[in-house]
């Protein structure tokens, strides 16, 4: 896919790896619907940045766990911009809670709302509109999905249906629609807490947490590349292989 003049729809697009995305989109020439949720100032801050490059720039605010919500910033991304071809589901959060005796039952399902449920609603209420484009959909999986991780059994079982959902849209749309995920490992963002990033850093093989430019590259690849689908790429710099 060439990505000069198509339409993307990034959720999470206010800050971190959404943020890197709508900037590499924005950079091929791509118009970006930016979704965030309470972080207006990011997203605005991020449009006008963008404008800059000759871009079509919007902001859209909505919680993608309300299939309500979720639905009308497909509607309203796709009046803005005239339709879309190019769908990024980063909206995400970790628990504030880790263990078992600590998740409650509204946090098990705050978190797989948010995660798991969010890149479902919008993925459905995206498909005609993708399906007529013939565009693409970019899920943000996670290590934990595979490894466990360290943020929860919540966080990980909403990266693991990610993965599982990749795998099932890829096949229920094809060959109209392309589905991948991205796997990263820890990124430099505002979900990891400051304090631990070092310490995971030290996990990897390179010593480091990732940019999230690097996810965002990963990103490009997936959506300029006409032939993968089905996949979850994993961005981890060796911290974890099968
Ligand atoms: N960072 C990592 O180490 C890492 C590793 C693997 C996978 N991931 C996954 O990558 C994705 C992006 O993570 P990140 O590190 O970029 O996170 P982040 O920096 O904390 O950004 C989260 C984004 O999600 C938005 N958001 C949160 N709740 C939402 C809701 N209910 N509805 C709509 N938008 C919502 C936020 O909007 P506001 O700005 O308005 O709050 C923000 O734009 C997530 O799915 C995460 O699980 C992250």
């Amino acid at each position: 896919m060439d990505l000069k003049g198509k339409r993307a729809l990034v959720t999470g697009g206010s800050r971190g790896i959404g943020r890197a995305i709508v900037e590499a989109l924005a950079e091929s020439s791509a118009d970006v619907a930016i979704v965030y949720y309470s972080r207006k100032d990011k997203a605005e801050e991020l449009q006008a940045r963008v404008q800059r490059r000759g871009v079509r720039a919007f902001t859209l605010q909505g919680d993608v766990s309300s299939w309500e919500s979720a639905k009308s910033l497909v509607d309203r991304a796709i009046e803005v911009l005239g339709g879309i071809d190019i769908l990024i589901n980063s909206a995400g959060i970790n628990g504030t809670k880790t263990t078992l005796p600590e998740i409650s039952e509204r946090e098990w399902y705050r978190v797989i709302s948010t995660n798991l449920s969010g890149s479902f609603f919008t993925s459905k209420a995206a498909e005609a509109q993708l399906r007529a484009n013939k565009g693409k959909i970019v899920n943000l999986s996670s290590i934990a999905a595979k490894m466990g991780g360290t943020l929860g059994s919540h966080y990980a079982a909403s990266k693991g249906g990610i993965s599982s959902m990749t795998f099932a849209m890829a096949t229920e749309l094809a060959p109209d629609v392309m589905v991948n995920a991205i796997a990263p490992g820890p990124v430099d963002t505002d979900l990891i807490a400051p304090e631990v990033k070092e310490k995971l850093g030290a996990l990897t093989p390179f010593n480091r947490i990732a940019r999230a430019e690097e996810i965002a590259h990963t990103a490009i690849y997936l959506l300029e590349n006409d032939f993968v689908t089905g996949e979850i790429i994993d961005v981890n710099a060796g911290r974890y292989k099968d």
